[in-house]
């Protein structure tokens, strides 16, 4: 199913850099374009933030706790990347519903796809810090994302936007910012997560119309916590080739802890890191609380 060929490609689409072997011109084009049910349900994350696990809160919910659905089909089957090539293919032979679709695009590419749509988006975010350090670490074992370089050289581009994917605060601001006009959009921040699973699987779930008894509740919580999810194929990335994650390396369900950026950082970086976040988010009324989570 993949391009191996491609590996080493970065595909540049306005502007924002995208692994080659996943995505190309059309396959982002149409992603775009694409057109939205009313009834899908969209996940959307800067890379890092807890995206997988929300595919696996949204499974669990779907299936009001039973885990079948999340052990049996990986979550690139059951919940598709909208812009990677092999998409269209994926929703057509899926007969999973309601539809659950996920994306890393920014708002300002997808947003007018969305526009006058009911579709319910379920946006992740996570503590800038933390998002840096998984991403950098993500990079050394992923063998079509470009070298991480130190981590300082891989700071400095998270910062400037110029990692693949684009820029968090471009990607935060574009979408957080549409919670105060948008009832069919639900801010979840990755820390909620990790403080209060149970919280956080609730709200999911009256936001998505499919409240769950306390016994269903348990068992989505059991399902998704970090230690279950490290150990299903499903959703753990083991399924993908060595040539393309390098699982000798390191592993896609690395820590799953809350502040594991202080390992990592020097308080200088803190420091700059929090001067930018400051100046970058001045123009909008966003409140992040990451630490007292
Ligand atoms: P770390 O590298 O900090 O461990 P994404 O899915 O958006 O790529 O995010 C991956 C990050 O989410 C990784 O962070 C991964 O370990 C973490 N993660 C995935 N499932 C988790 C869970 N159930 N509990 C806590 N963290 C989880």
């Amino acid at each position: 199913m993949l391009d191996m060929a491609r590996l080493d490609v970065t595909e540049v689409f306005h502007g924002i850099s995208f692994p080659g072997h996943l995505h190309t011109q059309e396959s982002l084009q149409q992603a775009v374009e694409f057109q939205f049910k009313d009834t899908d349900i969209l996940i959307v994350s800067y890379p890092k933030s807890g995206t997988t696990w929300m595919q696996e809160i949204v499974t669990l919910v779907s299936s009001r706790g039973d885990p079948h659905l999340s052990k049996s089909v990986p979550n690139w089957v059951r919940a598709p990347w909208l812009e990677q090539y092999y998409f269209a293919e994926v929703l057509k032979a899926s007969s999973i519903t309601p539809r659950v679709i996920t994306t890393h695009l920014p708002h300002h590419l997808l947003g007018r796809s969305l526009h006058g749509s009911k579709v319910k988006v379920i946006y992740v975010s996570r503590n800038p810090k933390d998002v840096v350090v998984s991403f950098y670490h993500f990079h050394k074992i992923a063998n079509f994302l470009p070298e991480a370089g130190s981590f300082a050289e891989f700071l400095n581009r998270f910062l400037e936007g110029t990692l693949h994917f684009g820029s968090w605060f471009d990607h935060v601001k574009g979408w957080a910012s549409q919670t105060a006009t948008l009832n069919n959009l639900l801010h979840v921040t990755y820390e909620e997560m990790s403080v209060d699973l149970h919280g956080a699987i609730k709200r999911v779930s009256s936001f998505l119309q499919c409240p769950l008894v306390e016994e269903e509740l348990s068992s989505c919580v059991k399902h998704c916590n970090f230690s279950n999810m490290k150990d299903n194929k499903m959703v753990n990335y083991s399924l993908i080739a060595e040539e393309i994650l390098d699982h000798s390396k390191g592993s896609f369900m690395r820590k799953g802890k809350i502040g594991d950026w202080k390992n990592t950082f020097t308080e200088e970086q803190s420091r700059y890191l929090e001067s930018v976040l400051r100046s970058e988010m001045q123009d909008c009324n966003l409140e992040f609380v990451w630490e007292e989570r």
